[in-house]
């Protein structure tokens, strides 16, 4: 070989996403995605899609999306900013704020995603460990990072920081705050009202989760506008393609139909987690589409691996502080269903 690649590169080890079984029948509660379809209104918007706009690039600034979401959301859409997934949005800020001697710092645990993009941009990350009970760390407020971020509610723990709290952090950070809210649709507050009071503030939202478009990739952040107009620099030309872009707006635009599946899903978050203390899993409140279940006899590895064999998948993480938890989506009446009678028979 006589080439190389950067040495971040070399030295890096990709990100390992939850596993993607190719069987239909199998029981996929992995990644955190919703269990049910997108609203009605996305399908009808994909169908609605013409030749002419797919033969021409997308919009460059989701202009359609962000007027629905400025109104949803009551924010100008000039501080919206949309992305292939939060993900990309991520990747985005980091680029920003972040370079060999511009570090970026989060509590841990948390999204595993995000050492592995200040790797790839060769920037380097300050992990604090959360607080007894994961509260806020206070040395978090101290790094010096020139982003940090909060991913709240939490995953993989489920757990949530007061918005007060979080407004102390923006307060004291003498960097950019990014708070990932990916699971806020199933918590009962949101930080949206500190942007108002916090300059260094940015918002991060998916649409994989409380409005089942995993599968489109669409994400979007609210912050201020020195913030945005950073991020609208560095991203690419045509970041978000057509149809993401049409479908997002019509689910985002549905507020029923979103409130319904949210609430679906709490319902049954509330209903799995009770069955599983009853099983004797140790459980933290989750204010996330997922439970975080910890449980030492049989391990948890050993769960894991006795679900696979029943074509049942949950997440496992082998570090030191979650190797006796599994994380575990919250699926629709009959996967929950599924999921708790393979539990008791692995158990009894
Ligand atoms: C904490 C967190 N942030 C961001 C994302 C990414 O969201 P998206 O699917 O919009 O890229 C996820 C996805 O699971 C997540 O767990």
């Amino acid at each position: 070989m006589n080439y190389s690649f950067n040495e971040n590169v070399e030295k890096l080890v990709a990100y390992t996403p939850g596993f993607q079984p190719d069987d239909p029948a199998a029981i996929k509660i992995n990644t955190n995605e919703n269990p049910y379809p997108p609203s009605p209104k996305v399908f009808e918007a994909l169908a609605g899609l013409t030749g002419d706009a797919l033969r021409k690039y997308p919009p460059i600034f989701w202009d359609d999306f962000r007027k629905v979401a400025g109104e949803v959301h009551d924010v100008s859409p000039d501080h919206i900013v949309c992305g292939n997934g939060a993900d990309e949005l991520l990747a985005m800020l980091i680029r920003c704020c972040c370079n060999r001697r511009r570090p970026m710092a989060y509590p841990v645990p948390t999204y595993t995603l995000y050492p592995t993009l200040g790797d790839i941009q060769d920037c380097p990350v300050i992990e604090v460990p959360w607080g007894p009970g994961c509260q806020l760390p206070k040395e978090l407020a101290t790094t010096h990072a020139k982003l940090t971020f909060l991913c709240n509610p939490n995953a993989p723990t489920g757990t949530i920081i007061p918005v007060d709290a979080v407004g102390e952090l923006a307060g004291r950070l003498d960097g950019v705050l990014a708070v990932d809210e990916a699971y806020v649709d199933f918590a009962e507050d949101n930080c949206l009202r500190l942007l108002k009071e916090h300059d260094n503030l940015i918002i991060l939202r998916t649409m994989s989760k409380g409005y089942s478009l995993a599968g489109m990739r669409f994400g979007y952040a609210i912050g201020s506008k020195p913030i945005v107009d950073a991020l609208l620099k560095v991203k690419d030309s045509y970041n978000v393609n057509v149809a993401a872009q049409v479908a997002a707006k019509a689910a985002l635009a549905d507020r029923d139909y979103f409130q319904a599946n949210v609430q679906k899903i709490k319902q049954q978050r509330n209903r799995v987690a009770v069955a599983l203390q009853s099983l004797g899993f140790d459980l933290a409140e989750s204010h996330t589409n997922f439970l975080l279940a910890k449980i030492t006899k049989p391990t948890a590895k050993d769960v894991y691996d006795q679900l696979i064999e029943r074509n049942i998948f949950v997440r496992y993480f082998s570090q030191k502080e979650l190797n006796d938890k599994l994380r575990i989506s919250i699926g629709s009446v009959e996967q929950n269903d599924a999921l708790l009678a393979a539990l008791n028979d692995i158990l009894k």
